[in-house]
Order: structure tokens, then sequence, then C-alpha cells
């Protein structure tokens, strides 16, 4: 195998969802510490430490001790390279969330085992679902009191649809909890000591078959429950069938406890046994194989200001195949240009680095001097790909925004535009109505504040906000409709992205359907394809 190959084939690169506070930071900062990555954990996003480090209007960040951003972290576990995409914690939703999304080739989500499904890990899921990407379930907590695995497992085949299969069960919970059973040895792995930390504890294993030894290790009554327990899953669960988990249809399921490292190593090495290396991408109508020689990348998120001393924007790409060359010269598809790509960097646990080359399912960042969009695509000069724009997802929230100082018209604008093409919000107007309020949508709340912070800060424009009732958001399917002409609610109204495309505002859900039902043929798309 060439060198490019055995590259990529070694690279796993997957994104952490979960609702706040089930364990995400934990579970990451565990990984990264079995990768020799990071010493100390607690350093990755430290409640205090250097997660704020890396941008300017961060400033909003850190007085809130939040993480807005999502984050790529690389590192390298027993010959596997590892890029782990990291969404953002607060449970305020940005757009970037979902983006991070399609930059990844498998998910990992975090369940708190007392809580179950929360409301962000539906929305992350539905986004998972949709690009049919392997979904691999890690229930934490078990240190803690739990809701039954039983329960649980069944909240998630039924609320998700998909089918499950538990690569290990829980022995107890909370301060009886004792390890797990792997399904794979059919042995207990139990623990003998409770690690709030920073070691990889080595886990006892003993065959569930041998009686004896096994209630020494965590009694008769827990290891009656267990055999019950195991047999009950034998008989009712899923096969387990690895094409399955790849297409997004079977989740494997593990028990385990972040914060004490229960189970996590062994999480570790069986999900990278069964994730995939970088994945193909369509472009339109072609395939693009990871492995063709030719580099080709797309950009999914675009991010202000990292560098104090500068005003500028780096733009994230997912390599999508072959490898990528410092000096080389590439193609922007949508810009029409051969360019080099300024200071390619990548970011290694805490540290952002330079560097000279990249492969297939890598994450970089380069510097953006205002010419990437989202979904844009950079390729080796004479490839001829575009591979399929990141959809813009319906914003959850509106809010009518106008600059409170009429002289500065121009600041205003190119702020809110410039916002806007970084995807951090979007942005709609009325036409022909000479308004000159502009509609902003987001899908989490905190980006209001976001965009205020920044209009002041980088464009000197103070602005006044005032909330719309809108609820929902469709952008119009059907080309060359005239929007006046339909028959809708009084309430709903008619709105342009900034991209010119037709949508509509509805106040409630029924409004939707209203349309639907008084427009015959009216195409209503709760995301666009861009
Ligand atoms: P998030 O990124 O998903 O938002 O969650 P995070 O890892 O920050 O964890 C949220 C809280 O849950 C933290 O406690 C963390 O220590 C705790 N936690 C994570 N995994 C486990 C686990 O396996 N067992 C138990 N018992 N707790 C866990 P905190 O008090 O909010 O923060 P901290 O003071 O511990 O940093």
């Amino acid at each position: 195998m060439s060198d490019m190959k055995q590259e990529i084939s070694r690279r796993r690169t997957f994104a952490i969802i979960s609702h706040p506070d089930a364990g995400k930071t934990t579970l990451t900062e565990k990984l990264l510490l079995y990768g020799g990555a990071i010493q100390l954990a607690g350093s990755v996003k430290g409640k205090a430490t250097a997660r704020h480090a890396v941008s300017d209007w961060m400033e909003l960040e850190k007085q809130r001790g939040i993480s807005i951003t999502s984050s790529v972290m690389q590192f390298e576990y027993n010959g596997y390279c590892i890029n782990i995409l990291d969404t953002p914690g607060h449970q305020d939703f940005s757009e970037d969330t979902y983006r991070t999304l399609m930059a990844a080739d498998s998910a990992v989500m975090v369940i708190d085992a007392a809580k179950g499904i929360e409301p962000q890990t539906r929305k992350l899921f539905k986004i998972c679902a949709m690009r049919h990407i392997p979904i691999f379930t890690f229930i934490n907590k078990l240190d803690r009191e739990a809701r039954s695995p039983f329960e649980l497992i069944e909240e998630l085949e039924k609320e998700f649809g998909i089918g499950t299969y538990p690569m290990n069960w829980p022995i107890g919970c909370g301060i009886d909890f004792k390890g797990v059973y792997d399904r794979k040895k059919k042995a207990i792995l139990a623990f003998n000591e409770f690690h709030r930390g920073q070691n990889r504890i080595k886990a006892i294993e003993c065959d569930l078959s041998d009686s004896e030894a096994v209630d020494e290790l965590i009694g008769e009554n827990l290891r009656r429950t267990l055999v019950d327990d195991v047999e009950l899953l034998d008989g009712a669960s899923y096969e387990f069938d690895l094409n399955e988990v790849r297409n997004g249809r079977l989740s494997p399921v593990f028990f385990g406890s972040a914060l004490t490292n229960f189970g996590v190593e062994q999480f570790l090495n069986s999900f990278l046994e069964m994730t995939t290396p970088p994945l193909a991408r369509t472009t339109g109508e072609d395939i693009v194989d990871p492995f063709d020689e030719r580099f080709s990348a797309f950009v999914f998120k675009i991010q202000a200001n990292m560098n104090k001393a500068h005003r500028d924007r780096i733009a994230f790409m997912r390599i999508c195949s072959g490898k990528f060359q410092r000096n080389e010269e590439y193609f922007h598809v949508q810009g029409g240009k051969t360019l080099k790509l300024a200071q390619p960097q990548q970011m290694m646990a805490q540290e952002r680095e330079i560097i000279e080359e990249a492969y297939a399912g890598d994450i970089i960042g380069v510097f953006d001097p205002g010419i990437f969009s989202i979904g844009d695509t950079v390729c080796a000069t004479g490839m001829k790909v575009e591979f399929e724009g990141i959809p813009t997802f319906a914003p959850e929230h509106f809010a009518a925004v106008e600059r409170v100082d009429t002289m500065k018209r121009k600041q205003f604008e190119k702020g809110m535009m410039q916002i806007a093409q970084e995807g951090a919000i979007q942005i709609f107007r009325e036409p022909y109505s000479g308004i000159e309020e502009v509609i902003v949508g987001v899908v989490g709340v905190l980006q209001f504040e976001v965009l205020e912070y920044r209009l002041k800060s980088e464009y000197s424009t103070d602005v006044r906000r005032r909330a719309l009732p809108y609820q929902e958001v469709r952008w119009i399917g059907n080309e060359g409709l005239d929007p006046s002409t339909l028959n809708l609610t009084s309430d709903t109204k008619w709105v342009q992205d900034f991209k010119g495309n037709n949508l509509l505002l509805f106040t409630a859900s029924w409004c939707v359907d209203w349309a639907l039902k008084k427009n015959e043929g009216l195409i209503l798309r709760e995301f666009n394809k861009n």
C-alpha cells in the first residue's frame, strides 16, 4: 500500500454529540488521555483554562463560561489517527453544530443514564440519520443512580427508529456499580476501585460461567441479575451486523462512566474496530473516493477573529480525498481561482500547529481573506468536482434588527453580510418593502448575543433587536413561482435570504399546513440545499 493509502486507511473522523451535561467533554478528555495527547484530564476544556485561548470575540464566551464554537482535535492511538470533532456544548445551538456533523464519518452519542434521550440529542440524531452515518451510543454516568438499561435501550429504539446492539451490559449502578459484562468475550470486566481521573484503570476479567469467581467479584445477587439480563438480551436483542452499523441502522451501545474511567478504553477499542476510514463523498452525480490521489475538500465552518492581532477568518475544511500539501496550488471552485492555502493549521489537542501535509479524513483550518463560503469546494487543479452544498437548516428564533445610529449604514450592512456568510446567522429581507430592518434567524438564541457583540466590537455598530413571533420557516421549492400570488394567513411573511431564495415565515405549524392546503402544488422545504 502506498504511504498515502496507509495514512488514509488509519484515519477515523467522528463527532461527539450530546445534550449538555451528559458528559461529552469528560469522555473526550478521557479519549485524549488514552491517546496520550494530553497529560491530565481536565485540561481539554477545563472550565477555566485553555479553551478560551482561541479568539477575541470569544470574550463573550469567556464571560458566560460556555463553549460556542466547535473545535477539532487530532491524536494517535494504537496505530489509528483520530480526529474528534467537538460540537458546542451549551444548550444554545448554532448551525455550526449541524455543519460539524457534515464533516464527520460517524458520531458518538453520549447519553446520561439517569436522563435518557434529551432534546438536543434528538436534534443531533436527526442530522446523523439524514446522512446515514454510523451512530455509536455511550450511556454515561453509571456510577450514579441510573434508569434501567432495558428501558434506556427501548427508548433509543422507539424514539429514533433504529436497532440497538448493547456491546456490554452494566452490572449495578450508583454505589453498586461493579463494572460491565462484555458480550463478545462473555466475561465480566469488574473494576475494583473508583478512579476519578487520570489513569487507565485495569479491569479484572472473569468468565461469567465461573460463578464462584464472579460471586466473589460482584456478589451473588448482582450475578444472578446479570445472568437473567444476559439471557433476556441474547434472546430479544438485534443480531450484530457490522453492515447495519455502518449504514446507521444499528447503533452499538456501550455502558460506562467517563468520569471514573469505567468502560472507556473498551469503548474506544471496540469503536475503532467498527468505524470506517474516511467515507466517499458525493459531488452531484459523481462519487469522490477518499483514496483518489488528488486533493479535494469542502468548507464546513468559518470562524472569525481567531487571532487577536488580526481581524481575519479561518475556514475549516474537511479533506475528502488525497493528500494536502502546504505549498501546492489548489483550485477554489466557487471562486474560479487557483490559490495557495495560507497558514494551514490543525488542532493537536490544545495546540494549533502549522502543518505541511494532511490526508483525507483530516480537518484543516486555513486563512480566509474573505473568499470562502460555507460549502465551498477546494481541489487539485484540473479535478473539476463540486461537493454537494451543506444544507442551510431552518432557524428556530427570529428577530428584527436595525442599527441605532442611522449614519452607520455601511458598517451595519457589511457586518451583517459577513456574519451571515460565515453562517453564524441567517438574514432575510422583505422584498420590495423598502424596510431597513433585517430579519435575523438563528438556531440558538445565544447567536443573537454573539451578533450584537460582534457588530459592536468589530463594526462599531449598536443595534436594536425586537423578537418576532415566527416559529417555522420554509423555503419555497417551486421555481419561478411569484410568492405574492400565494394564498396565505395574514401573519405569514414572505422574505428572501441573502442569496435571493424565497421563503415563508409562519407563526405556527398549522399555518404551514394551511398554506399547503390552500395553494395546490406548493412545495415547502425545511432546509435549503443551497
Ligand atoms: P458536557 O460536555 O456534555 O456538557 O458534559 P461534561 O463532560 O462537562 O460533564 C457534565 C458534568 O457531569 C460534570 O460535572 C462532569 O464531571 C459530570 N460527569 C461526566 N461524566 C460523568 C460520569 O461518568 N459520572 C459522574 N458521576 N459524573 C460525570 P460538573 O459538576 O458540572 O463539572 P465538574 O466540576 O466536574 O467539572
